[in-house]
């Protein structure tokens, strides 16, 4: 089978290393892709949202299965496009449907679907210019730190938490009346602050089955000690310590089971991965958020430590076989530590040429690009977040030591690494 692949950070790079090794994979084609992803198929010259060339690529390359890495086309629905067009509806679509993805492209719809299903969310209400003062008065009687969080996507700059009242009043008039976040922004989901320790649980569901993929702890924070800005991820851990049996059972009564029960009741049509933003208070299981796709970067460890034949896994997705596939995984832990461009989160430069990208094939270290591309002097910076370098290890710290070792050796002008990736865990 022929497979389409869109998107082109590093865990695109991930998805293209791990379904390449699948006998199920003919020709792997990628859009855009990068030049990481180019070792594994064909790179196509258009874009994620690009529906009509994404059609036009589907059809000329005899494409029978759709994987969608990135938030932006899920929610725009190309799963309905697929659906609809009496041209592609044969063809395998890793995602949910467009309604179905509202789970991550509306806080408000996500909330309140969490509320339904019975799952535990902090507690929240919704405000847009039409209820404005009301919300004024709800975020003065708030306790501190207060949540507010754009309703639509914003490239995950949409949360804003803040220490004092007169802060949040600030940002909620930021958000609503001067449409910070444009559109996204004209509703906003005012909730509690929830204190702990994150973590990331991704499935694979087709709507009634599931298979947990995996579980990691990404580090969002760009500086040393979860310092300055946040970031798209500077690093991931994967297993994480407190995931143990007794708490990965919570998480899959209270949080997993009634979600993938709610979606069936609520008839959210759903065939592709979820994600479940989790805060580990005191021992409980707290979710902040569902996305609809895998993260980047917990995709760098989460597919390194799965065994499993990953189309093998799509196609009983799609044959609704979900249920009665074995899923192995490396009992070794894996990390990632993410190389960024000099400025990044704010403003960089692009075009550096990078060196030191060869690597032993039998180490046990992998390189996965994210903000790469080939140019004629090389493979040179191409956007914020360059490269993740995933490491196995014998445990957390000897995974980061062998990352950071390989990052040694790595260069590019501007390049930046936090050096202590999974410092909690030591
Ligand atoms: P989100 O875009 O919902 O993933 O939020 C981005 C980040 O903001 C999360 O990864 C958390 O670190 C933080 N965050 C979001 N909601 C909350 C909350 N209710 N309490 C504490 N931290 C939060
Ligand atoms: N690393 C967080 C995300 O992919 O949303």
């Amino acid at each position: 089978m022929n497979i389409l692949l869109l998107g082109s950070g590093g865990r695109e790079h991930a998805l293209a290393w791990k379904m390449s090794q699948s006998h199920h994979c003919d020709k792997l084609f990628i859009a855009p892709g990068n030049a990481g992803t180019s070792a594994f198929g064909t790179n196509l010259p258009f874009g994620a949202n690009d529906f009509e060339a994404i059609k036009k690529g589907c059809l000329q390359e005899k494409i029978g299965m759709l994987v969608v890495g990135p938030e932006d086309p899920l929610v725009n629905g190309i799963y309905d496009f697929f659906q609809n067009d009496s041209t592609l509806q044969q063809i395998t679509v890793v995602a949910p449907s467009k309604a179905a993805a509202q789970l991550e492209g509306s806080k408000a719809f996500s909330k309140k679907f969490m509320e339904r299903q019975g799952i535990p969310t902090a507690a929240y209400a919704e405000f847009t210019a039409a209820n404005f003062e009301d919300g004024k008065k709800y975020i003065a009687a708030h306790s501190l730190p207060v949540v507010l969080k754009a309703d639509g996507l914003a490239a995950g700059k949409g949360v804003i938490i803040s220490q004092t009242t007169e802060e949040a009043l600030k940002s909620f008039e930021e958000m609503i009346l001067g449409k910070q976040f444009g559109e996204a922004s004209s509703k906003v989901v005012v909730e509690a602050f929830l204190s702990g320790i994150e973590v990331s649980v991704f499935i694979l569901t087709d709507g009634v089955d599931y298979q947990i993929i995996g579980h990691a702890k990404d580090y969002k924070k760009i500086g040393e000690g979860d310092t300055g800005l946040n970031t798209g991820g500077m690093g991931c851990v994967s297993p994480v310590p407190f995931m143990d049996e007794a708490f990965m059972q919570k998480v899959t009564d209270r949080i997993i089971d009634p979600t993938v029960k709610g979606l069936a009741k609520e008839n959210l049509n759903y065939h592709g991965f979820i994600f479940f933003g989790l805060m580990n208070m005191n021992g409980e299981p707290w979710v902040i958020e569902y996305n609809c796709r895998l993260g980047d970067p917990e995709t760098e460890v989460v597919l390194p430590r799965l065994q499993s034949d990953l189309v093998s896994l799509f196609a009983a997705m799609d044959n609704g076989t979900l249920a009665d596939t074995n899923i192995n995984f490396d009992e070794r832990s894996c990390a990632t530590v993410m190389a960024v461009s000099g400025g990044y989160p704010g403003d960089y430069e692009k075009n550096k040429l990078i060196s030191g990208l060869d690597i032993p094939t039998d180490s046990d270290t992998m390189i996965f690009h994210a903000g790469t591309r080939k140019t004629e002097n090389g493979v040179e910076t191409n956007g914020g977040r360059v490269l993740a370098v995933s490491s196995f290890g014998n445990n957390l710290s000897d995974a980061v030591e062998k990352s950071k070792k390989a990052l040694s050796n790595i260069s590019f002008d501007g390049i930046y690494f936090r050096k202590d990736i999974g410092f909690e865990f030591e």
